[in-house]
């Protein structure tokens, strides 16, 4: 009996995939659109799904497959997708467009993700980014600098104390990101590099240290996306979730203000947290969104506090490892490319000598540094999900030259390449080479800016993208003023990454040797 419903099942699962197999070929081939076979089941994402590739590289095949199409057809287990290779088109349908792709694909159903600005949709969508955009503006930013100053002179500590040792620099890096998040967000104060054990550490890295089990629950939700897997462990949720609302009623009751993520929930919560004004010393200059392009039509709406515990918990989901994973590819491009670190060194000693610290004004006016992050945020974008679900049916151009427009329907999901685009050596020459000038004011006009797109595009791209610079830079100032980044015999050189994760991570780390400057 068990025996023939196990056939059964398979004999189902078989029967699908191949009808799915053929269902998308045929759809494909009837709309004119290039495609690659991939297999059934895995459709063009198998090798990823199998860690034999990192999923960066296999998409970047398809992506290079193709070099005249402007969208292609691509499956991801057995999910149809538009993938766009066209920047200028990426820019029509997230930003110009930006109406009729307002959200992301619908994956996991832990409610505290669901309840997330990241999954979000419409007007709900609409109402928590405005009221969580000023959390981000200019002169928020300032006040988080100085969390970030302190938390990065214990890194240069404890960099100190182990001077000469070969570093795995991941986990160290991931104890940074970590203990601002706590600092900047949840209003903990943590020092991860002394207290390897705390709580807030662990419980985080619970969270993005994916299982077997977790990771076929990912790649079972991308195939049925309705079904409804939950694949945060509880307890970790259940703990950010304690933090946030206990701090709140702490604060309320105490009549405690600190200047982080929380005291902003909890304004935007009462509704009064200032408005979009942007104050004049707003120096940093990144392109955030125009508020404008968000405004909900209806009344200031009121959150739960379940529903800003979300909030705080996106907060730390999509910005602890996405830093942490840029620092890490930073340190170790600067230990294979002394040039690049000696000049770099040179921009932030001058400026040290003359203020120093590195302030919320100091940043901006550090050209090369800019360009050295912006270089690494080019080669290792920790973005693999760059997705838009069609909310109205939306023509877009032929894919090719005398091929015939196609027309998006409701409901299916677009997919913008990132890492293939800044790889491309149409937009980039030597891809390759990590070269921060390419970013100076000379070279700009030589590059396809359209073709930079590390924190997505349009008014759905990365809210705290201003946070996450300062964050990066204000680490990366530090660590190069008191440092010199050496290889050693585990550095790999170059990089590779390692198959069969969803992180941008090296073969067998990052390491690197740290020699303090005298
Ligand atoms: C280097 C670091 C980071 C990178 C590269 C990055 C990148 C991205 C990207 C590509 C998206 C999707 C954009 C799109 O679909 O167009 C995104 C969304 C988002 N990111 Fe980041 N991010 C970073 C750091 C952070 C940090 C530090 C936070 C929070 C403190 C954060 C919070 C969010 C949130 C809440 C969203 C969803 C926004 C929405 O749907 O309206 N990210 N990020
Ligand atoms: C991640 O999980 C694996 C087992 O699932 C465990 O062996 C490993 O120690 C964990 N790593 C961290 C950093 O928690
Ligand atoms: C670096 O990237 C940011 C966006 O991520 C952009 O605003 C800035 O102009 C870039 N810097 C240079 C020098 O191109």
């Amino acid at each position: 009996m068990i025996v023939e419903f196990f056939i059964f099942i398979i004999t189902v699962v078989i029967a699908y995939g191949l009808y799915n197999y053929y269902d998308n070929h045929s759809y494909f081939k009837k709309h004119g659109i290039n495609f690659m076979p991939g297999v059934p089941l895995f459709g063009n994402t198998l090798k990823s799904s199998l860690s034999l590739m990192n999923m960066i590289h296999e998409l970047d095949e398809i992506y290079k497959a193709f070099p005249e199409d402007r969208y292609i057809g691509l499956v991801q287990m057995t999910a149809r997708t538009i993938a766009i290779r066209d920047p200028e088109l990426i820019k029509q349908v997230t930003v110009k467009d930006f109406d009729y792709f307002t959200d992301h694909r619908q994956i996991f159903s832990d409610p505290l993700f669901s309840e997330s600005l990241f999954s979000m949709q419409g007007e709900k969508w609409r109402h928590m980014r405005s009221t969580l955009s000023p959390a981000f503006t200019g002169s928020k930013m300032r006040k988080m600098v100085p969390f970030m100053c302190q938390t990065s002179q214990n890194i240069v500590e404890h960099l100190k104390e182990t001077e000469g040792q070969n570093i795995n620099v991941g986990e160290l890096i991931r104890r940074y990101t970590n203990d601002v998040i706590a600092s900047t967000a949840f209003g903990i104060e943590v020092n991860s590099v002394k207290d390897q054990k705390n709580r807030f550490y662990e419980y985080g890295q619970k969270i993005i240290n994916f299982s077997s089990v977790q990771k076929a629950k990912i790649f079972l939700s991308v195939i049925f996306p309705k079904s409804g897997f939950q694949i945060f462990p509880k307890d970790s949720l259940d703990f950010f979730k304690h933090i946030v609302t206990s701090t709140m009623e702490y604060r309320e009751k105490n009549n405690v203000e600190r200047p982080d993520m929380i005291q902003l929930l909890m304004e935007a919560s009462k509704g009064t947290l200032d408005g979009p004004t942007e104050d004049k010393s707003d120096t940093v200059g990144f392109a955030t969104t125009e508020l404008t392009a968000v405004k909900p039509k209806g009344e200031v709406q009121k959150w739960s506090t379940d529903q800003l515990a979300a909030q705080a918990f996106i907060f730390f989901l999509a910005g602890f490892d996405s830093t942490a994973s840029v620092l890490v590819m930073a340190f170790h491009e600067l230990a294979l490319n002394p040039k690049v670190q000696e000049t770099l060194y040179q921009e932030v000693k001058e400026h040290h000598e003359k203020h120093g610290t590195v302030t919320y004004d100091g940043v901006p006016t550090l050209k090369y540094l800019d360009g050295v992050l912006n270089e690494t945020l080019r080669k290792w974008p920790p973005t693999l999900i760059l997705d838009r679900v069609c909310q109205k049916p939306y023509t877009l151009p032929p894919p090719r030259e005398g091929g015939k427009p196609y027309t998006v329907k409701e409901g299916e999901v677009i997919f913008n390449f990132v890492n293939s685009l800044h790889m491309d050596e149409k937009y980039y020459p030597e891809p390759e080479k990590f070269k921060p000038e390419r970013f100076s004011d000379e070279n700009k006009q030589n590059i396809k800016l359209s073709a930079f797109i590390p924190f997505g595009s349009g008014p759905r791209s990365c809210i705290a993208s201003r946070f996450a610079i300062l964050e990066l830079k204000v680490l990366l100032y530090y660590v190069s003023l008191n440092f010199i980044l050496q290889k050693c015999e585990k550095t790999r050189d170059p990089i590779e990454l390692t198959p069969g994760e969803f992180q941008v991570r090296c073969i067998g780390g990052s390491w690197v040797k740290f020699q303090a400057r005298k």
